[in-house]
């Protein structure tokens, strides 16, 4: 491949527009509180992205919240993006919450297919592009970067999107976006696109151009690399390819395969690639989407060997089944690390080296868990760690916490369960219930407790490392009566204690983000606790 003349397409490095936190989030389940927004935002400057999306703030005070303090967090580090439709109002919203950012951007845009036009803007090509011109002029008003994205651009008529394109480079966008907003495209016709983009529209040369591909046919790397491969010098992207339905490129799969066919490509990245095992691992916790084993780079068995010939040929030379080596990557190099004799010092340096940065009482937080963790297990290991760094309600406002649990089964016996909640102001509730088993017996207590209208619609345990006394992980999800699904997690040696800690996490979650308090569904008046119980 050659690249003939020094404009924006023929630069040799390739920007990473990660979208995490914006089209990331937007996987069902996968919203993240703006303190795990932030905890994500200095692991992906450690990685070295170029920007940051970092929420679109006029859909809700938190995700305006996000913007500006992950804005103020980044400093001069990075851009950091803001998402607005064409309307005026969601770019006025952008620009205050890009206050903070030492370099501010507005991804502004508009639908172009024919779909998106008829559909669901009902309005003509003239009309779309009116709409998309003024809005990069008003963005244009606050910054000087101005990304406009041409939503479905794939099935969108390329004569039009070529007008369209001309007339917001024209108003002053700086960045031209393409995405495939439903995974549709094909890597060849998605290639021919960004090349027909090139030849046809008029001051291209001047304008960065980004891709932007979903996953829904597997396509969404192959159909990024197909636009590399024909100018588009910056990919947007998300850590593991979270995102709406089949989730977003991968970052990871983009940059290793930009690394190892430079052959091919001959571009660069500024991707630090030895952190991308702990992003990808911090990510997955924090979002609770667990990673497929076999997925390509982080995947738990990316690296692993298991047919005898395979194996037989890595112990002579790695290079016989392996394209990457582990390291390149960040992978492989977990180790035991801590016991019950190791002291807050020690375990703030090792959660540092895993990306995490606590305040005090945080750490405090993390702290008392690793040692009664450590009380039942002699070996604590990094996932174990993450595991607790992100068991708990990071939120800081946890409507309730679970203080007591007693569960009683085996066969033949009745499953049964007592729980008490603390509420945040201190008042104390007890209840009992039978049930199924004894996970359900617990669901059931806690409902008879709290009304909150809900629907268990996942629940999944994995031990966070091997062995008998391994931590288990619980993550369930739970629909609220107007579909939106909020996730919880809980970690503990003991499975039981796990499922009611993530039932108590999901259930502040969903509390949180409707502001309700547990006095508001308490079903009865707070508990007197006696002082023998309090003392035991
Ligand atoms: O998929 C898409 O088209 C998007 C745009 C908002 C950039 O996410
Ligand atoms: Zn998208």
């Amino acid at each position: 491949m050659s690249y003939s003349s020094d404009n924006k397409q023929t630069t040799f490095r390739v920007q990473i527009f990660d979208t995490t936190l914006r089209d990331g989030e937007q996987s069902p389940g996968a919203s993240m509180n703006v303190e795990e927004k932030l905890e994500i935002t200095r692991q992906l400057l450690r990685l070295g992205v170029d920007i940051i999306e970092a929420g679109f703030p006029a859909s809700s005070p938190g995700d305006f919240e996000a913007v500006s303090r992950i804005g103020e967090l980044v400093g001069d580090r990075a851009i950091v993006c803001g998402l607005t439709r064409a309307v005026l109002s969601d770019i006025d919203s952008a620009a205050a919450a890009l206050k903070t950012a030492a370099h501010p951007r507005i991804h502004t845009g508009i639908g172009v297919s024919p779909s998106h036009l008829k559909n669901k803007l009902n309005i003509t090509e003239d009309v779309a592009i009116e709409k998309a011109v003024a809005a990069v002029k008003h963005a244009k008003g606050y910054v000087d970067d101005v990304q406009f994205y041409a939503e479905d651009a794939a099935r969108a008529d390329p004569e039009f999107l070529y007008r369209m394109l001309t007339a917001v480079i024209a108003a002053g966008a700086t960045v031209v976006n393409i995405p495939d907003t439903t995974g549709y495209a094909l890597p060849e016709a998605f290639g021919a696109l960004i090349a027909g983009i090139r030849e046809n529209v008029p001051g291209i040369e001047d304008v960065t151009i980004s891709v932007h591909c979903h996953n829904d046919l597997g396509m969404a790397t192959a159909n990024t690399l197909a636009g590399v491969a024909n100018g588009a010098r910056q990919v947007e992207c998300t850590i593991n390819g979270l995102g709406e339905r089949a989730g977003n490129t991968a970052t990871e799969e983009v940059v290793m395969a930009l690394k190892q066919r430079a052959d091919t490509f001959g571009l660069e990245t500024g991707i630090a690639t030895t952190e991308i095992m702990r992003t990808s691992k911090m990510v997955s916790q924090i979002s609770s989407i667990i990673v497929q084993p076999n997925k390509a780079i982080v995947g738990a068995n990316a690296f692993a060997h298991s047919s005898g010939i395979h194996q037989a040929g890595i112990l002579k030379d790695r290079s016989t089944y392996e394209i990457i080596d582990p390291k390149d990557v960040g992978a492989g190099d977990s180790s035991i690390v801590l016991s019950a004799r190791s002291g807050h010092h020690a375990l703030r340096h090792r959660l540092e080296l895993l990306g995490y940065d606590l305040g005090d009482d945080e750490l405090e937080r993390v702290y008392k868990a690793f040692l009664e963790l450590a009380d039942h297990k002699k070996e604590v290991y990094d996932e174990d760690l993450e595991a607790l760094v992100n068991e708990a309600d990071r939120t800081f406002d946890a409507a309730f916490t679970l203080e007591r649990l007693q569960v009683s089964c085996g066969t033949p016996g009745i499953p049964t369960a007592t729980v008490e909640l603390v509420s945040r102001d201190g008042a104390t509730y007890i209840d009992s219930c039978h049930g199924n088993g004894p996970v359900d017996a617990i669901y059931r207590a806690i409902n008879r407790i709290l009304n909150v209208d809900n629907d268990l619609i996942e629940f999944s345990i994995q031990a966070v490392t091997r062995g008998i006394d391994a931590l288990g992980e619980v993550t369930i999800r739970i629909k609220a009566p107007d579909g939106k699904v909020y996730t919880g997690r809980g970690a503990h040696p003991d499975v039981i204690t796990a499922s009611a800690r993530a039932y108590t996490n999901a259930l502040n979650r969903l509390m949180a983000a409707r502001a309700i308090d547990i006095a508001q569904v308490a079903t009865q008046a707070p508990a007197e606790v006696s002082a023998v119980a309090v003392e035991e």
